[in-house]
């Protein structure tokens, strides 16, 4: 029977992925599903939601839960991973410590990132030692290009990294500029959270973006977690052309600093306040014979997406997916060997980068240093080299200044050190 692993099960993104294993379950019949987490409480909350939804609807899975890794892995074709090493309480101090010194601490983007990186690394390395030689892992792990790059540079296990940004950031786009999603298509290009598009098609047919960046007309408010839709507009009419939603990080950074330290608190401590009611209704709903959970965290796209991905390399489906992979020559301002955020053709084979050509000019020069940054830290991580972490720190756009980076890189290693065995 074919296996799929998933690392990380007990997550609050799971009511979301159950969802989508239902949506290809006719194609994923019979398969195993071997729930993996460090969380044993979390874990059996889950695999029981899974197991009873499953059985509702006639979908023919297996679930085992596990909290060792190893038998998880034993025989798994594909291993899905979206965990988080430290949990919201890691990703607080990523958020917070570099806000202390004036800094974005974003847990992708940000040097928060860097710090989450170095966290997750080693347990990607570790899964990656313990798959099937044959597997491809599927990864929502983030910072999803920097986890990327470092299990394509170090192992031989193949890997997909995966982010449904682009899905939300291209329905923010349809609305903002009046047209109508499920009949475009966007090229967005660069590097994870970095992405920029100047073409977009309508009905397969390329729309004049500049001039309806002309004419569009700034928003006022609607800012969400992840979305700006006023900031978004406001940039796109200077760049003429579309930026990716953590764009706000680089061209509004200070603003942002001043915007969270208003605020208060972390996006983390939000998340932390509402995860036990969350929780208790999950869990409540995972008794009944027919769960319904009506709560879910990461959107609608999100479990879909990964789970669609699986299909099209078990199927040997061909499909035109956005994900982040080896650039080859698909983007040109980027080296062959950078793991980039591209249009991709998916087979079974894995997928294929669409050449796309170069990036605009207004933002090549700061996507070339996120990927110089995103380079320095995936090799720091690996290694536990301190210098090669403040080398990482030093080149990030947010970070101006050698002695900022010392400062978040001395807090942050001493904060996480239980989940650094490298350094
Ligand atoms: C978006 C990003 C993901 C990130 C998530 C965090 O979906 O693309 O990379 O993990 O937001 O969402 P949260 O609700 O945890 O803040």
């Amino acid at each position: 029977t074919m296996k799929i692993a998933i690392i990380g099960a007990g997550s609050g993104y799971m009511p979301g992925v159950i969802r989508g294993l239902l949506h290809r379950a006719d194609d994923l019949a019979g398969a195993e599903l071997a729930f993996y987490d460090v969380d044993a409480a979390n874990l059996t909350v889950i695999a029981r939601l899974a197991t009873n939804m499953f059985a509702a609807r006639g979908a023919a899975f297996t679930v085992t839960a596990h909290t060792d890794l190893k038998p998880a892995l034993d025989g798994a074709a594909y291993i899905f991973t979206t965990f988080r090493p430290g949990g919201m309480a890691a990703r607080h101090l990523d958020e917070s410590i570099p806000l202390k010194h004036g800094v974005v601490g974003q847990e992708t983007a940000g040097p928060g990132g860097f710090l989450m990186a170095c966290r997750s690394i080693p347990v990607l390395l570790e899964i990656a030692a313990h798959a099937e030689p044959d597997a491809w892992i599927v990864n929502y792990t983030n910072p999803t290009n920097i986890v990327t790059d470092a299990v394509t540079r170090n192992t031989g296990i193949r890997i997909i990294g995966l982010c449904d940004q682009f899905v939300g950031d291209t329905e923010m786009w349809a609305q903002l500029l009046g047209l109508p999603y499920e009949r475009l298509e966007v090229d967005w290009i660069g590097l994870n959270h970095a992405t920029w598009a100047e073409r977009v098609r309508l009905d397969g047919k390329e729309v004049d973006l500049p001039a309806l960046l002309a004419d569009l007309e700034v928003p006022g408010g609607g800012a969400t977690p992840w979305r700006d839709p006023s900031r978004m507009a406001e940039l796109a009419k200077a760049l003429g052309f579309l930026p990716n939603s953590y764009s706000k990080y680089y061209f509004f950074h200070d603003q942002v600093v001043e915007e969270l330290r208003a605020k208060g608190t972390t996006r983390a401590e939000d998340i932390q306040a509402m995860l036990p009611g969350f929780r208790a209704q999950v869990t409540e709903e995972s008794y009944k014979p027919d769960p319904d959970p009506s709560r879910e965290r990461g959107g609608g796209e999100h479990g879909e997406f990964a789970i669609d991905v699986i299909c099209t390399l078990h199927l040997g489906e061909s499909r035109r997916v956005i994900v982040n992979t080896t650039n080859n020559n698909a983007i040109s301002s980027l080296p062959p060997d950078a793991i980039v955020e591209v249009p991709s053709l998916l087979t079974a084979a894995g997928p294929v980068p669409l050449v796309q050509g170069p990036l605009p000019r207004a933002v090549r020069g700061l996507t070339q240093a996120i990927h110089e940054y995103e380079r320095l830290a995936s090799d720091a991580a690996v290694t536990g080299s301190r210098r090669l972490a403040l080398q990482a720190l030093m080149a990030h756009p947010f970070v101006t200044g050698k002695h900022t980076a010392e400062k978040i890189l001395d807090e942050g290693l001493a904060a996480h050190r239980a989940y650094l065995p490298q350094f």
